[in-house]
């Protein structure tokens, strides 16, 4: 099983940025973490950072044909990044979308995911366990066991 991890602008900050928001963690920390538990349930994680919508595009038409599943973590361009909306809508992939921070408890703007609709389901507000709870949830429910 191949599960694409994708993370948009400014998550390469992660370990700079408000880490009250974000935690202490750096992405690459966190992509180790997912790919050790991607081998304790089985599953080949393929991770991938921009901080351009385009390069995601391109990531996710390209790497959709073999994976089966994502998780998504699309920084601001949860709140208004239709391309990459479009491109995950038409991958036929289940996404989990992740969130470090609780978006819902910031600006309002933050509140609104276009994402959201097209996703299986939502973790925010955990920090990077919601990353780890959402490989767990989508691996469960690939191999029919949630
Ligand atoms: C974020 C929340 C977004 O609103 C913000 O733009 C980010 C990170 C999060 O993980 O909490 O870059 O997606």
């Amino acid at each position: 099983m191949r599960i694409l991890i994708v993370h948009g602008p400014n998550l390469n900050m992660l370990g700079r940025r408000d880490r009250s928001l974000y935690g202490e963690k750096t992405l690459p920390e966190i992509d180790a973490a997912l790919k050790e538990q991607g081998q304790a349930l089985d599953a080949e994680i393929v991770t991938f950072q921009s901080n351009h919508e385009g390069a995601l595009v391109d990531f996710v038409q390209e790497q959709a044909g073999s994976a089966h599943g994502m998780i998504v973590n699309a920084g601001a361009l949860t709140h208004y990044g239709l391309s990459l909306r479009d491109a995950l809508a038409d991958s036929g992939l289940p996404v989990i979308e992740v969130h470090l921070s609780n978006i819902y408890r910031r600006e309002e703007w933050r509140s609104k995911s276009v994402i959201a609709p097209i996703a299986q389901g939502q973790i925010c507000g955990l920090g990077w366990d919601g990353y780890s709870a959402a490989l767990k949830a989508l691996v469960g429910r690939l191999k029919g066991e949630a």
